[in-house]
């Protein structure tokens, strides 16, 4: 599905960045993508919302960042509605098909069968959400059809795009996967190798699956043509997926979770993520330490001990919300921070063992994708949308161009060792119809002078990247400096304070240490967060993509 047709793509390119918004209220706009970017700005120069936009955003890096998110994966969108006031979370997580359950991935003994199973191919797939949630947002929250909202996805599937670096490399990493599988081959990789740069990827039959979907709503891809084709590659590949689990799909609107740092409000992802409560709960035990009048060693070890406490409570309470009672009161409490908080010592860390409670490894992939809208009168889309691992389970269901999912390694389904090191309990392990937990956290920041919208990738380092963009939004400084801000992350276990390069002075290293720390330096910059911020008294926006990445932030 490759041509080299550079001429051709760059003149896209030309007619993409003509686009331009037409509309009188300003929008600012941040994707992991110049193309997304572009279709959601096309879109509001149609008349459409800051919704319809997202569902042009949405889709579009659905085709052209095929590594992060799709049709076959999931994700959650947090949206308020300036003229009622509405704030929601529209949940679009995978949901685990109705034939699953706690022993899939182990035998008789308890043995992981193939590590890979949940990782690579159809049994690794749970149902898709965004097809069934891009339909809610236009028809809850859009302006205009579904149909002219998908147009600009079914343009670059059809004509195509020029892959970057980014699809280049993660290619590299999952092509033997993806090699494994023919139609996913033919897609992605040229006579089985991969694609030369500037190569231009078009997915043809992605594009009709995208206009069934505008045709037919959600009809058009949970029954007749493309869910026969579906369940019949993923039942062929050894899947498990029935069409009761495609017709049952539905997406559930909750009500976010809410907290105060400090003066600002933080509204972010509730349950079936983990993002909200870990980052609220973080933030609490912060709250009551004036950070900003302690030195910088102090501040990073604070912040590693609320992150280490944090993340205890997701492995030991969290999991979909629909299934398990989780103490969320109780976790976001002052009563329950201060207690926790009354374990840090300023000259020592609390070793992650001695935190008590029965967890089993949790894995979760890093690959993942997110944007964020606002616009002049306040109403804005925080995003961010996942198939899991880079290109997800590799497999494409033959005939529909959907890549889908291995969003069944989110459960807690084995008690072998794993890949992320991340642990969980029982209110994370699979059963029928349950979603798996996430750490994706769209999030809304707001003081009295500013409203943000902010998320990023980067599996269960994705809470804590927040979380230090959060305290970057508390010091009034501008998008750009909370999105490419040097990052560290404490899960709780492995035991670990992870940092970037840039993140700690060498000094620094040798004093985190002398507290007890124990340092990794991760091998790579990490996360891709898009930041929008609109200034309360001038009505004015800006808008920060991370350097990190090739996203496109602009104002229009
Ligand atoms: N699969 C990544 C997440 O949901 O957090």
């Amino acid at each position: 599905m490759f041509k080299k047709y550079t001429l051709v793509a760059l003149l896209l390119l030309g007619f993409i960045a003509q686009a331009s918004a037409n509309s009188s209220v300003k929008t600012a706009i941040a994707s992991a993508h110049p193309l997304a970017t572009a279709a959601g700005f096309e879109i509001i120069s149609q008349g459409g919302n800051v919704f319809d936009a997202a569902v042009a955003v949405s889709a579009t890096l659905a085709v052209v960042e095929p590594s992060g998110s799709g049709l076959g994966g999931g994700g959650y969108w947090l949206v308020h509605r300036a003229s009622d006031n509405k704030t929601r979370f529209i949940d679009g997580r995978e949901k685990a098909p109705l034939a699953a359950h706690k022993d899939l991935y182990v035998d008789s003994a308890g043995q992981v069968i193939n590590p890979r199973l949940s990782l690579d191919g159809a049994k690794a797939a749970a149902i898709p959400g965004l097809p069934a949630a891009l339909v809610h947002l236009a028809e809850h929250y859009g302006k205009l059809p579904l149909a002219r909202s998908l147009a600009p996805a079914i343009r670059h599937a059809r004509n195509g795009f020029v892959v970057g670096a980014h699809h280049l490399s993660l290619l590299k990493n999952r092509a033997n996967v993806i090699k494994q599988f023919p139609a996913s081959r033919d897609i992605f990789l040229v006579k089985g190798q991969l694609p030369e740069h500037f190569a231009v990827l078009r997915q043809v039959d992605l594009a009709n699956t995208l206009n069934q979907l505008a045709r037919h709503g959600r009809a058009g891809f949970y029954a007749n043509e493309v869910a026969d084709k579906l369940l019949t590659a993923v039942q062929r590949a050894g899947g498990i997926w029935t069409t009761e689990d495609l017709q049952n799909y539905q997406v559930v609107e909750r009500e976010p979770v809410v907290g105060n740092y400090r003066g600002i409000k933080i509204t972010s992802a509730p349950p079936s993520s983990a993002g909200g409560i870990v980052l609220l709960e973080a933030l609490t035990i912060l709250s009551a330490y004036d950070l900003a009048k302690l030195d910088k060693l102090t501040q990073i070890h604070l912040i590693t001990e609320a992150m280490r406490r944090a993340y205890h409570d997701r492995a030991l309470y969290l999991g979909d919300s629909d299934f398990v009672s989780i103490p969320v009161q109780r976790l976001l409490s002052n009563d329950y921070a201060a207690g926790l908080r009354s374990s840090i010592r300023m000259d020592a860390v609390l070793p992650s063992k001695q935190l008590s409670g029965d967890v089993l490894p949790d894995s979760e992939g890093g690959h993942t994708t997110h944007f964020s809208i606002i616009d002049a009168e306040g109403n804005r889309v925080a995003a961010t949308l996942s198939i899991n691992f880079p290109f997800g389970s590799g497999f494409v269901a033959s005939g529909t161009g959907v890549l889908l999912n291995d969003e069944m390694d989110d459960f807690v389904s084995h008690a072998g060792p794993n890949g992320y090191g991340l642990v969980g309990s029982a209110a994370n392990m699979i059963a029928p119809g349950k979603r798996m937990l996430s750490s994706m956290t769209p999030t809304f920041l707001e003081d009295d002078k500013r409203i943000a919208v902010l998320g990023t990738p980067g599996g269960s380092r994705i809470i804590s990247m927040v979380l230090l963009a959060t305290l970057e939004f508390a010091k009034a400084t501008s998008p750009m400096s909370w999105v490419k801000l040097p990052r560290f992350h404490h899960q709780y276990l492995p035991d670990v304070l992870e940092y970037e390069n840039t993140a700690f002075t060498q000094q620094e290293v040798v004093a985190l240490k002398g507290l007890g720390h124990s340092l990794q330096a991760t091998a790579n910059p990490y996360g891709n967060m898009h930041a929008a911020v609109l200034y309360k008294d001038t009505h004015t926006l800006n808008a920060a993509s991370d350097p990190r990445g090739e996203g496109f932030a602009t104002v229009k």
